[in-house]
């Protein structure tokens, strides 16, 4: 993880299609198998997020992670990527009877017009600059209905410059009118982040309740959530 973003391949969009291309082929052995945690924390995110009927976004879905663990709940779910070799990948995981539908394109130019229930996604914006991740941010916003979700899964700031801080995530999120922010620690190495889109007058909110073995340190609730009995609920 720790110099995962910073390379070569960050610095070029063209650059990026070509490695992950090539990646295609290795990545879930490399990622997925060899990453202790990550596969069981996409699990947890995914587990505690997705309604029945959600249609899900996964933004830089790689060869399909987060979609196929969305998926069984899911109303649908649209994963885009820039690069086919790890489209082709995903792809070959698909069975008949899952709405799973995957785009090549640029998460920077999203070629979507529908709006979904859950935007998410992991280890993908760190590959980009700042302003860049956040642009991608209020394209996930834009395309989120009124009481959507949005999550990433992503490594904690110890790693290195790159990845980005609690504080930061907050900042941010907040910024672009999210509410109902965790940022939730989980083993050593990863920081998930989930927050919601406010509802519609009249409508209410979907909490996002973490599952109760989550490391949660209370500090770290935006201040639109509280606690009951040890579970953190979402009031707004
Ligand atoms: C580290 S992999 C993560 C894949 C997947 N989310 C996972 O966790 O298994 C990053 C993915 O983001 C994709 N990606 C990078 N920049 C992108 C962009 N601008 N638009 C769409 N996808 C992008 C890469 O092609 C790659 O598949």
């Amino acid at each position: 993880m720790k110099n995962a973003g910073k390379n070569v391949v960050s610095a070029h969009r063209g650059l990026t299609r070509l490695f992950y291309n090539l990646m295609g082929r290795f990545y879930d052995q490399l990622y997925h198998r060899l990453i202790r945690g990550y596969v069981e924390s996409a699990e947890t995110l995914m587990n505690d997020l997705v309604r029945e009927g959600d249609w899900v976004l996964d933004i830089g879905c790689g060869t399909g992670l987060l979609c196929y663990l969305a998926a069984p709940k899911a109303g649908g779910v649209v994963g885009v990527d820039l690069a086919t070799g790890m489209l082709q990948k995903a792809i070959k995981k698909q069975s008949n009877d899952q709405r799973v539908y995957f785009v090549n394109g640029d998460a920077l130019r999203l070629p979507i017009q529908r709006e979904f229930d859950c935007c998410v996604s992991a280890f993908m914006l760190v590959m980009l600059p700042r302003e860049k991740r956040w642009q991608i941010i209020s394209e996930m916003n834009r395309l989120l209905k009124p009481g959507g979700r949005v999550a990433f899964l992503t490594s904690r700031p110890e790693f290195g410059e790159q990845w980005m801080s609690a504080e930061e995530w907050r900042n941010g999120l907040r910024s672009l009118g999210f509410t109902g922010i965790l940022v939730i620690e989980k083993d050593d190495v990863f920081l998930n982040i989930v927050a919601s889109k406010p509802p519609e007058d009249g409508q209410s909110a979907m909490p996002y309740i973490p599952t109760q073995d989550w490391i949660l340190d209370p500090g770290e609730l935006d201040g639109d959530a509280s606690f009951d009995e040890g579970v953190p609920v979402l009031v707004s």
